[in-house]
């Protein structure tokens, strides 16, 4: 995440955190973009109060149907994703892949990054190769190439 926040630092936009969780991922996203607004999707609150957005950047509910409408909630196109939303059960974690990947692109900026714990299809990115000493499989990195809207 660190180097994903290094490579979007000149580009405008919120960062968008698909899976709260614990909120670990949360909380480190917000320690090394300070500046950003954090937008957080998950259908349940599980973490620590202090790891929880306020309601405005929380949207709760499934994320297949909150995806849709986001943008004009949001405001803006995000310059960074993170997604990692999932359960232990496999084919339901591909499911809600398939359905968010081909629905983001109109929620991202142009040369915005998805960082992704599952493989994604989004149409008009592309894969980006893992930074040095990220174990293949680990992450998924796609970078936006056109403005989708
Ligand atoms: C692996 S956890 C995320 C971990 C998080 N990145 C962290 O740092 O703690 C996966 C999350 O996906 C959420 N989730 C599962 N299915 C979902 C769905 N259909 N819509 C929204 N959230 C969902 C779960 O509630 C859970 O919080």
């Amino acid at each position: 995440m660190d180097w994903a926040a290094a490579e979007i630092s000149a580009l405008p936009g919120p960062v968008l955190e698909f899976g709260l969780g614990n909120g670990r991922t949360y909380d480190h996203l917000r320690s090394c973009m300070p500046g950003r607004e954090i937008f957080v999707f998950d259908c349940q609150i599980a973490a620590h109060p202090d790891c929880v957005p306020d309601r405005r950047h929380l949207l709760l509910g499934d994320v297949r149907k909150t995806l849709f409408g986001a943008l004009s909630r949001i405001g803006a196109q995000a310059a960074l994703a993170h997604y990692d939303i999932g359960t232990g059960d496999k084919s339901y974690t591909a499911e809600v892949a398939a359905a968010v990947g081909s629905a983001l692109a109109p929620l991202l900026a142009c040369g915005a990054l998805v960082v992704s714990s599952q493989m994604l299809v989004i149409p008009g990115s592309l894969e980006v190769p893992l930074p040095k000493g990220v174990a293949p499989s680990r992450y998924y990195i796609y970078r936006m190439g056109s403005p989708l809207l």
